[in-house]
């Protein structure tokens, strides 16, 4: 521990969200014309979540669901403070980013999926999984941009780095 600080995010969670950027961004990117890359990066992400979902049960304190999904009271009780500008600081996720890593774990479940299933002799050729696939897509980054977007806003709210907080593991006390 170095002096004033504590750590929060457990090696394997900083792993998994940037591995997870990075197979999000490769399979994104190459959507159009890689096939292989495509499909490889969307499963990598798909076995990233699956892996999150467990340690999200068994990892250290603040990976874990119990320490930050709210329950509706706290998230209503959280927005009504964030409406007014006095929501608290939390060591691990506020209930409102609880809320968003919840569905962004979810979508890309989704996208993987319906990403697998357009392989299968039974949805290969489907419109409504195609449709599924990319309107999914669309949705999860316009999730990200206000998933990153209130990093940076929380970040300067409480005067720390949350971003950084991601690749190091450590948080103020
Ligand atoms: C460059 C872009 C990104 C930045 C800067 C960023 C930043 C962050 C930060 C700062 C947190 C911690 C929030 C907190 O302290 O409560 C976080 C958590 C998280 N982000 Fe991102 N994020 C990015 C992209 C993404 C993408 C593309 C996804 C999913 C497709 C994603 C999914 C998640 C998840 C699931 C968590 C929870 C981490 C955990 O507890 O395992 N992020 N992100
Ligand atoms: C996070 C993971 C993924 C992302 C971000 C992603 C993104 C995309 C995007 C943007 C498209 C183009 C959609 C359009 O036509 O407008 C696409 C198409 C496609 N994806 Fe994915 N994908 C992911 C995972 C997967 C996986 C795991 C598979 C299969 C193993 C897959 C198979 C396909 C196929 C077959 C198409 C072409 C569909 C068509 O012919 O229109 N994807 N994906």
């Amino acid at each position: 521990m170095t002096a004033g600080k504590v750590r929060v995010w457990d090696f394997p969670v900083r792993l998994f969200h940037w591995s997870l950027v990075t197979m999000f961004a490769t399979a994104y990117l190459t959507s159009d014309d890689a096939e292989a890359l495509h499909q490889w990066a969307g499963y990598i992400a798909l076995g990233l979540v699956a892996f999150r979902i467990v340690w999200g049960f068994i990892g250290t304190p603040h990976a874990r669901f119990a320490d930050f999904v709210p329950r509706p009271a706290r998230l209503a009780n959280y927005l009504g403070l964030l409406a007014r500008g006095r929501e608290p600081r939390h060591l691990g996720h506020n209930p409102a980013a609880a809320v968003m890593i919840v569905f962004l774990l979810a979508m890309v479940a989704v996208i993987g999926s319906t990403g697998w299933l357009m392989t299968t002799d039974w949805g290969w050729g489907n419109e409504t999984i195609e449709a599924l696939h990319a309107g999914a897509v669309k949705l999860t980054l316009a999730a990200i941009a206000f998933h990153v977007v209130a990093a940076v806003f929380e970040s300067m709210r409480h005067r720390e780095n949350l971003v950084l907080s991601m690749l190091t593991g450590y948080k103020r006390r």
